[in-house]
């Protein structure tokens, strides 16, 4: 979870894009007018280029936006990860997507919400591709150990509340291998990679909506307990030795625990159970 960057955003008119990019069956607006009846994708706007569609989604948030507003582009020049890193999100090969939501809730629970989150792309992913996803702490969807689809959740508080939050999902659709720089070689996939197959971007993105809705709307009902099963059950390194790296250096123990607030538990040699709200989870053999 961080802050987010009020980025001023460049944004072009969509236009046709080149023929190897270009999606056969539903579109992207197509996939947009099935949810003028969703509270999740009641309106979305969708740009060609900008720089990250968290930073739209924000400013949108900022003016006022609805919860449930989404932007999508067709590539971001400035997609961006979690601990600062960077997103490659090039034209017309993924979904990159970022969800305004103004949850009840206290900020504590907004880390669990991310997890619901991945657990929807899960969902959504199986739901349409011959494909075994698993899941990763904290919000990686993962295939055979590479990272399929992140996602980055910038919250703005008020008050001690949530005033609201910006979900923003990268998943991998189309790429072929050379389609990733080399330094994510080893440890990003697409769906493509994965099953040999292209994918309708616009079913994907119609998919993972429908499923974030259902999630969310389970999440502020009863809170997250029960997406946190399903997550446990996702994720293989659950109860597994792993290490996790901190912005303070690495930890190992065993994955003991997701806490309501969706931090992980690990348990130390020492018996002594420590709590992680960031960092990255490596198995350790
Ligand atoms: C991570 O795994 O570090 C999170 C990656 C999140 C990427 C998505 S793409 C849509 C949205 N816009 C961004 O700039 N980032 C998120």
């Amino acid at each position: 979870m961080s802050f987010g960057l009020r980025r001023r955003h460049e944004s072009r008119e969509l236009r046709m894009p080149p023929a190897h990019r270009r999606n056969i069956g539903m579109s992207i607006d197509e996939a947009a007018a099935r949810l003028c009846r969703a509270q999740i994708g009641k309106r979305v706007i969708h740009l060609e280029s900008v720089a990250s569609t968290n930073d739209v989604a924000w400013e949108e948030a900022e003016r006022g936006a609805p919860e449930g507003t989404v932007v999508v582009a067709e590539e971001q020049t400035a997609g961006r990860g979690r601990m600062s890193r960077k997103w490659h999100s090039p034209p017309g090969l993924g979904i990159w997507t970022s969800v305004v939501l103004r949850p009840d809730v206290s900020p504590e629970n907004a880390a669990s919400l991310t997890l619901c989150a991945s657990v929807a792309v899960a969902k959504a992913v199986r739901s349409l591709c011959p494909v075994n996803v698993s899941l990763k702490w904290p919000n990686d969807v993962m295939v055979k150990g590479k990272k399929l689809c992140g996602i980055l959740t910038e919250i703005k508080f008020g008050g001690g509340r949530i005033d609201f939050l910006v979900c923003g999902i990268g998943l991998n659709a189309n790429q072929r291998v050379q389609d990733f720089p080399a330094e994510l070689a080893q440890s990003a996939t697409s769906i493509f990679m994965a099953t040999g197959k292209m994918v309708n971007r616009g079913e994907l993105f119609l998919a993972i909506l429908r499923h974030f809705e259902k999630k969310y709307r389970e999440f502020c009902r009863n809170g997250a307990a029960s997406c946190l099963d399903e997550w446990r059950s996702m994720c293989p390194l659950f109860g597994k030795r792993v290490r996790v790296k901190g912005r303070r250096g690495a930890v190992e123990g065993v994955f003991f625990n997701i806490d309501d607030n969706g931090a992980l538990l690990l348990r130390l040699d020492s018996g002594v159970h420590r709590s992680f709200l960031a960092g990255d989870v490596e198995p350790v053999s």
